[in-house]
């Protein structure tokens, strides 16, 4: 570890030169957001990975990767155990912020906002589009709680992948989807010499966005 730890300060990396100039720049963030999805797409490995924070309601904070699975509804999509870690937090407050970073770009995203559950036939819809196998791990995982040991749980995998051998397999009432519907978001261009973009959208009250530039 100290090895890593000398190695990591001095680890440069040079990031593409790209801008962002106000000019041009579309009013709403969200059609920003799907053009530099849209370049990522095409560079980055794993584009939709986010990550993901909550709070508890003591206000300590958690963080992890989750997938983007759509961009719709007016919100980023992401699908989850709503009695896992990230569901109990949600659950206890609905406030939470992702994180996009896009190394291949020199770029991030930032969205804040609040979260609510899917409509159930929205989640069912994802679920039965998932590969077999996901669909029988969202019913052997208690998604966060401990297990004695790996056997046990692929024990518990064994179990419903024999349950629902041939039949169709619903989707378990605890795992679907969210929406976080941003009223704030950020976008970050690495710059030559450090004096990187930034360009921050708020919602304001009639719905429109109101757009600044922050120092790096
Ligand atoms: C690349 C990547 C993608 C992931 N995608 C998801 C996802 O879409 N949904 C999910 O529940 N967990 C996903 N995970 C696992 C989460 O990071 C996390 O370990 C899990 O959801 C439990 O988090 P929690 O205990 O904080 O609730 C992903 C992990 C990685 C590294």
């Amino acid at each position: 570890m100290p090895r890593a730890a000398k190695n990591i300060r001095n680890l440069r990396s040079e990031y593409p030169k790209d801008e962002i100039l106000e000019r041009g720049l579309p009013s709403n963030p969200y059609k920003l957001f799907e053009d530099w999805m849209n370049s990522a797409l095409k560079s980055v490995q794993e584009p939709h990975a986010m990550n993901l924070s909550t709070t508890t309601r003591k206000a300590m904070p958690s963080s992890r990767i989750v997938l983007l699975r759509g961009i719709e509804r007016g919100g980023f999509e992401f699908y989850t155990n709503y009695r896992s870690r990230k569901g109990l937090e949600l659950a206890a407050n609905p406030q939470a912020c992702l994180t996009f970073f896009w190394f291949e770009l020199g770029r991030q995203v930032r969205a804040e906002g609040k979260v609510r559950k899917v409509p159930a036939a929205v989640s069912d819809k994802y679920f039965a589009s998932r590969p077999r196998e996901s669909r029988v791990g969202a019913w052997a995982s208690d998604q966060s709680r401990e297990v004695t040991d790996r056997q046990t749980l692929d024990e518990r995998f064994e179990f419903y992948d024999r349950k629902f051998r041939g039949g169709r397999i619903p989707r378990p009432a605890w795992w679907g989807g969210y929406l976080l519907v941003a009223d704030r978001m950020e976008f970050w261009q690495a710059r030559m010499g450090r004096l990187h973009d930034r360009v921050q959208y708020d919602r304001k009250r009639n719905g429109r966005w109101a757009m600044v530039r922050l120092m790096p």
